[in-house]
């Protein structure tokens, strides 16, 4: 089987990944060079030389004499191994295939899946060229201090089973990433998009593929500012935008994040197609909405509806509350607070 694409993908090989694993497991220990060597079958002066090759793509160790090896700095850019390590101990193990630079993450997922990859699998990389977001929107991403992510599952089952897999997708997204940011809540913009301090800082989108009655293909993507430095986004972006690194003062880890993130994804799919979530969707958004209580108005086709935002219901549409009380449903578009 061939999964030719035509960017050029970094593989981290099996090695790396096991040394990682045996220095990060025990992160205050040294390591022996002999136990690496016996793990990964080869000659310690073999074990120096893939510490090397860590050691080039940003890792730091320390090496005592008799006592071995200890991970001193992780990089900051996105290591796939690292991703690897820190999302199998989070008991999410995916396929992850990592692109430096790529058209659209959700792209090469769609490739990836003509070209006959298993799914579940994920794509990630520092750079789209053509990233796109909702309602044929460009997604800016140009820095590789943010994190494109894509994760395609097929289903197989009723459309219906997985209508609200978004929204979950966000709820869990935001929680995992509030673990990150102290500074300030991270709150959910209805439908998709992800907020802190007002301004935009992730956007997600989903795309299916359907048959007859059956969702055959979803490919859920996200676009996440995290190091990235507001001032360098473009000029129609940057009064709006934010990244996690604006609103908390420090710089993230970009491997840990994407582990987290997929960690998210994948349990919030899982929680919809075996039809386990546990809170109500309502319940579970309120804490997290951005727009509740505030004056907003929405765009839905050639219809405005104005009115102050009041959650979202079982089904997921936006509640609108009018100046009489009475309540409008808003089952998909763009809303905008009102100013
Ligand atoms: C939006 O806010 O309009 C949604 C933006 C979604 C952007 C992400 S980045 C990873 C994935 N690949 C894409 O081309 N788009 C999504």
């Amino acid at each position: 089987m061939s999964y030719d694409t035509e960017y050029l993908q970094v593989e981290s090989s099996e090695d790396e990944f096991v040394i990682l694993k045996a220095l990060l497991e025990t992160p205050n220990e040294f390591v022996s060079g002999s136990l690496l060597a016996e793990q990964l079958g080869v000659s310690r002066p073999a074990v120096w030389g893939k510490l090397e090759k860590l050691r080039e793509q940003g890792f730091e160790f320390e090496a005592v004499r008799n006592r071995g090896y200890r991970i001193t700095k992780e990089p900051e850019v996105l290591h796939p191994a690292l991703v690897r390590y820190y999302a199998e101990k989070a008991n999410t193990p995916i396929d992850l295939l990592y692109f430096p630079v790529i058209d659209s993450t959700n792209s090469e997922a769609e490739r990836q899946i003509s070209f006959g990859r298993r799914s579940p699998f994920a794509i990630a990389s520092s750079c789209q060229t053509k990233g796109r977001g909702r309602l044929g929107r460009e997604w800016h991403s140009a820095s590789a201090e943010n994190l494109y992510l894509s994760v395609l599952f097929e289903p197989n089952i009723p459309p219906q089973q997985l209508q609200h897999f978004t929204l979950w997708a966000g709820i869990y997204i935001c929680r995992a990433l509030q673990n990150f940011v102290t500074k300030a809540p991270l709150k959910i913009k209805w439908p998709n998009d992800l907020h802190c301090d007002g301004r935009k800082f992730a956007g997600m989108l989903t795309e299916a593929k359907m048959d007859a009655d059956t969702m055959r293909s979803i490919v859920f993507g996200i676009g996440i500012n995290i190091n990235s430095n507001p001032t360098s986004y473009p000029d129609e972006i940057r009064k709006i935008a934010t990244s996690l690194y604006a609103v908390e003062g420090e710089e993230l880890s970009l491997s840990r994040v994407a582990a987290s993130v997929l960690q998210a994804i994948v349990s919030a799919y899982n929680a919809c197609i075996q039809n386990q979530t546990t809170e109500s969707l309502p319940e579970a958004w309120a804490p997290l909405s951005s727009l509740s209580g505030k004056p907003v108005t929405a765009l839905c086709g050639e219809k405005t509806i104005q009115g102050i935002a009041s959650g979202i219901d079982d089904s997921g549409a936006l509640l609108l509350k009018g100046a009489d009380g009475s309540i409008q449903k808003v089952r998909a578009g763009d809303v905008t607070l009102k100013k």
